[in-house]
């Protein structure tokens, strides 16, 4: 049923293809940009995908402005300061962002800093606070997980006063996704099983919330299918660019789809989970989702039961009765879950992630708390979130 009223945006230009970073000088030219400046972190410069990338210049005759490859795995404020005066002192005039969460938000903070000509990033914390449109940004991921390069949001922590700054904007929006699968080439098993766990999450949460529509349903059915193909492949011929590829557009379309429509109690309980735990996030949504789901099956039951046909395939969905559908589509996460868990050891709960018990009511009050939950389908209580916890122990 269409939802009497919704908003649905994405302006991102998608690049896809084997070599599609040769496209990059062009590009970049197109967007007005001279003296890009690159940021990434020691993991990708290391697995030589800097080199793949300053490559793709050639004889472009665009020249790079500075390369920060420094950035942590949590970004903060202070990294954001100091790219910020690199960029700065070599007369930047645009970003490129080549890695995972942590680098594409701090690309997005950069981005904040030098496009209001600030140096206090909290100033511009929140919901729609930015109102100039910002220096060109483009985002190359280097895994298949967050969907960061086609979201309003990013998160950095402020290390002085202990809070994560959230700031979520249209503005925030890159310019252009690139994706290359040499990008994604080198990630080891369990951390692609894990990103994939993330955006499969995206879909996942995107299609059963609150917020969802026809536009948003279109994205995550679309990256369900391409993760339920291509997952099991990915973790284990790393090597196949083809299914890179695949997982990379199914993590991008997953994160124009929650971009647009919010997630849940997986992604709450994910990121209490990881602030106090120090879970990996692809961790914590491959452990959560099908107790997200069971918890949620009173209220969105039919819609659950729609994912099977994504997930399983037309035979499956035929032959089940509609009755059993949710339990069933259910069943084939925690059936993929075992699945990569033997691939690659990839948890399947809290305790192999290392979670003690005493650790559970002190991340279920931080869940209930976790801005993810308000488009959920289901209130949650703490007692909720400890009982979720619990059996995900
Ligand atoms: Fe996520």
């Amino acid at each position: 049923m269409l939802p009497s009223y919704y908003e649905f945006h994405n302006p991102v230009k998608i690049i896809s293809g084997n070599k599609a970073l040769d496209n990059l000088p062009s590009e970049l030219e197109i967007l007005g940009a001279k003296r890009p400046m690159v940021v990434t972190d020691k993991g990708v410069a290391g697995a030589g995908l800097v080199k793949i990338f300053i490559d793709s210049f050639g004889s472009s005759g665009m020249t790079i402005g500075a390369i920060f490859d420094d950035v942590p795995p949590d970004s903060s404020s202070e990294v954001v300061e100091k790219i910020t005066s690199i960029f700065r002192q070599n007369q930047c005039d645009s970003l490129v962002a080549l890695g995972g969460g942590s680098v594409i938000d701090t690309a997005k903070g950069v981005n904040i800093l030098v496009t209001e000509n600030s140096d206090d990033l909290l100033k511009f914390s929140g919901a729609e606070v930015l109102r100039k449109k910002m220096k060109p940004l483009v985002v190359i991921p280097t895994t298949s997980g967050t969907g960061s390069e086609v979201t309003v949001v990013a998160v950095i922590s402020d290390v002085k006063r202990n809070i994560k700054m959230p700031f979520a904007s249209t503005y925030l929006l890159p310019d252009i996704a690139l994706l290359d699968p040499r990008m994604t080439l080198t990630l080891p098993p369990k951390m692609t099983a894990a990103t994939a766990m993330d955006a499969m999450s995206h879909a996942v949460e995107s299609y059963i919330n609150l917020q969802k529509n026809p536009m948003s349903d279109a994205y995550a059915v679309a990256a369900i299918e391409i993760i339920c193909e291509n997952v099991l492949k990915a973790v284990s011929d790393g090597n196949n660019a083809q299914v890179r590829l695949a997982m990379a557009n199914a993590s991008t379309m997953a994160g124009i789809a929650f971009s647009n429509s919010m997630v849940g109690v997986v992604h709450a309980l994910g990121h209490a989970a990881g602030g106090i735990c120090h879970i990996p996030h692809g961790v914590a949504m491959n452990i959560f989702l099908p107790f997200g789901l069971e918890y949620n099956l009173p209220k969105c039951r039919e819609n659950i039961g729609k994912l099977l046909l994504h997930i399983a395939g037309d035979e499956v969905y035929a032959r089940t009765p509609e009755s059993r559908r949710a339990e069933q589509t259910i069943n084939y996460i925690v059936e993929l879950r075992k699945a990569l868990n033997e691939l690659c050891g990839l948890p399947i709960n809290l305790k192999q992630a290392g979670v003690t018990e005493d650790k559970l009511s002190e991340i279920a009050q931080a869940a209930i708390n976790d801005p993810s939950i308000v488009m959920n389908p289901r209130e949650m209580d703490v007692n909720d979130a400890l009982a979720i916890l619990k059996k995900a122990f």
